[in-house]
């Protein structure tokens, strides 16, 4: 199954600097990163309230990987747009708060982003089966979302396997995105569960060399993946 896959590290910025945003993006890739996890929070759906669309707009500008945005937010539809224009590259959606999830990954689509589904750790697998077709990508949350710097709920493992499995019984290849508690100690259990997307927000801006931090994680998850 490996080989159908590659490892990509998506630092969070929410573990950065908020000040020299510029500076953090150019050191994560130096060191590699194949995408920029941005975390938009509203204070609604979860108790944090972070960056919106014109901070995904400058970094934009400055960032050399794609823009993925995870919307932690109570509305989604009303903001999609803007945030492609703004620049996302991948745009990830909370089933919990979609009652038309078929329609909003569509026209995450139609806007030319890439369209994924993400699940808080007490939100089933099954919420996915409906449109295990439609997606690019799942984002299986591993921490309940709000904060960075959690500890990785175990669970996550088997929701990962039960996900890749749901996406192959679809005969869909979309890779699996993981966030929350991602670090040097969890990366290859997460790998050879089935994810290749990897967030990580504290592991690599909490370190004081984000760029060697996301070589490190890059190293740690290709070694997983080549086992798998
Ligand atoms: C949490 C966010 C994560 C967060 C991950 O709600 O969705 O992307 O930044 O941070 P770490 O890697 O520190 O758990
Ligand atoms: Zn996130």
């Amino acid at each position: 199954m490996s080989g159908r896959f590659r490892v990509q590290i998506a630092p969070s910025i929410l573990s950065a600097d908020f000040a020299a945003l510029g500076a953090a993006i150019a050191a994560v890739e130096r060191g590699g990163a194949d995408l920029i996890h941005v975390d938009v929070m509203d204070g609604h759906f979860v108790p944090n309230i972070t960056i919106g669309v014109p901070v995904v707009r400058a970094i934009h500008k400055v960032a050399r990987v794609p823009l993925d945005v995870h919307l932690m937010i109570e509305e989604p539809d009303r903001f999609v747009e803007e945030f492609v224009t703004a620049g996302a590259a991948m745009v990830s959606v909370h089933a919990e708060v979609l009652p038309h999830l078929h329609r909003t990954l569509h026209l995450i689509k139609a806007l030319g982003a890439r369209a994924g589904v993400a699940i808080n750790p007490s939100t089933p697998v099954s919420a996915l089966e409906d449109v295990a077709g439609d997606v690019d990508h799942v984002l299986v949350m591993s921490v309940n979302p709000g904060f960075g710097g959690q500890t990785f709920i175990a669970r996550s493992e088997s929701k990962i396997r039960a996900v890749r499995e749901l996406l192959e019984k679809n005969g869909n290849p979309a890779p699996i995105e993981v966030d929350g508690g991602v670090d040097a100690t969890t990366v290859a259990r997460v790998v050879a569960a089935g994810a290749t997307i990897l967030v990580a927000g504290q592991a690599i801006f909490g370190s004081p060399d984000a760029e060697a931090a996301t070589r490190g994680l890059r190293a740690a998850a290709e070694a997983a993946l080549a086992a798998r």
